[in-house]
């Protein structure tokens, strides 16, 4: 049974990070043979943020984190447990999220990544809430943060209109309230591993001027399979979701989907029997953030108060590996 119910865990302090380099259609224009119209049709991305060139996905994740600590008014040193979700680690290891450790003070966490490409975050919370639930940790941070832009082939416009940098953290305790994780349910399936992947780079193929030549240290996306895989998949966890869960999707106040395509986004909605308006979207101004996209868009809910205390809030996910999620919370 790969579902859980009811946790009390609440997000006490959430927290986002982009960098400040815009990178619009308008330059993509000038890179690759494409086009503002087309990336805006199929798509919905109008821009993405990337990494000044001394930023990694640790620097990305630390001013998140350090948001959400604020934003939780909670001191770093107090922190149990910290979680980096990433698939653009700064290293194979030490772990990014021992570096973020460092960068921000929280010298009594034990520290580790957790990788599920796109799922990271919907992954990593369901894992920050087990260890609170279990008595393990009382507190943890979670962070989904990405540089993909440093794995992305700016020649192969089928991916590269697609990713964007940033970082998205929240601060998950034990809920003295009504706040909890209502349902989580989450999948994989590693025969499709290579439709969306880095091939080099690793101990299957260790980094040479030949996997350089080749360019598999960059991104590989069969854009049309992941699309197609990533709707049905989806779909199938909006059907089965209140029969699995009891909640109603009327009582659903807002979806927040991993933001991978807006024609993905809508085709959920439509599935789910709920409004286009039903689902949060920043996809035009962020572009894909992979882990970081869930809560880079949660917190921008929250500010823009799309998302109040005590609303049921949906996230979903899918990416690679392949692996997919939903998780029900309430805020
Ligand atoms: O975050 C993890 C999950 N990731 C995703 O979910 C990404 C899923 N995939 C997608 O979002 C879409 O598949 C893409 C946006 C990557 C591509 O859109 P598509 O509608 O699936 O296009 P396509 O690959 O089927 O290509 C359609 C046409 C092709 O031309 P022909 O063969 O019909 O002449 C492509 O060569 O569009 C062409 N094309 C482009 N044209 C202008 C592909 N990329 C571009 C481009 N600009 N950037």
């Amino acid at each position: 049974m790969n579902s859980l119910c009811h946790l009390p865990v609440k997000i006490a302090g959430i927290g986002a990070y982009v960098p400040d380099e815009v990178l619009d259609n308008a330059r993509l224009e000038q890179m690759v043979e494409t086009s503002d119209e087309w990336i805006v049709k199929r798509t919905g991305i109008r821009q993405r943020r990337i990494a000044a060139p001394d930023q990694a996905t640790s620097d990305l994740a630390a001013e998140a984190a350090q948001a959400a600590l604020r934003n939780a008014d909670f001191p770093a040193k107090d922190v149990d447990a910290v979680i980096v979700c990433t698939c653009s680690p700064d290293h194979i290891f030490p772990s990014t999220a021992c570096l973020v450790q460092a960068q921000i003070g929280a010298g009594n966490a034990f520290c580790y990544d957790l990788q599920a490409a796109c799922s990271g975050f919907l992954f990593g919370t369901a894992q920050g809430a087990s260890l609170i639930t279990s008595g393990i940790a009382e507190n943890v941070l979670v962070i989904g943060a990405e540089t993909l832009s440093r794995f992305t082939d700016y020649t192969d416009r089928g991916s590269c209109i697609l990713f964007g940098d940033g970082a998205g953290a929240v601060l998950l305790k034990k809920s003295d309230s009504e706040s909890e994780l209502l349902f989580a349910e989450m999948g994989s399936d590693g025969s499709r591993s290579g439709i969306l992947n880095i091939n080099a780079g690793g101990a299957r193929n260790v980094a040479s001027e030949e996997t350089v030549r080749e360019g598999l240290h960059y991104m590989h996306l069969d854009g049309r399979d992941v699309f197609k895989l990533a709707v049905s998949k989806l779909g199938e966890l909006v059907e089965s979701l209140p029969a699995k869960s009891g909640v109603d999707m009327n009582d659903i106040s807002l979806i927040i989907p991993h933001q991978s395509n807006e024609r993905i986004i809508r085709s959920l909605c439509q599935r789910a029997g709920l409004s286009e308006d039903s689902a949060f979207m920043n996809i035009d101004m962020l572009g894909n953030t992979s882990a970081a996209s869930i809560p880079l868009a949660m917190e921008q809910a929250i500010r823009e108060d799309q998302l109040q205390r005590g609303d049921i809030v949906l996230l979903l996910a899918f990416g690679g590996g392949v692996t997919w999620g939903s998780m029900l919370l309430r805020y």
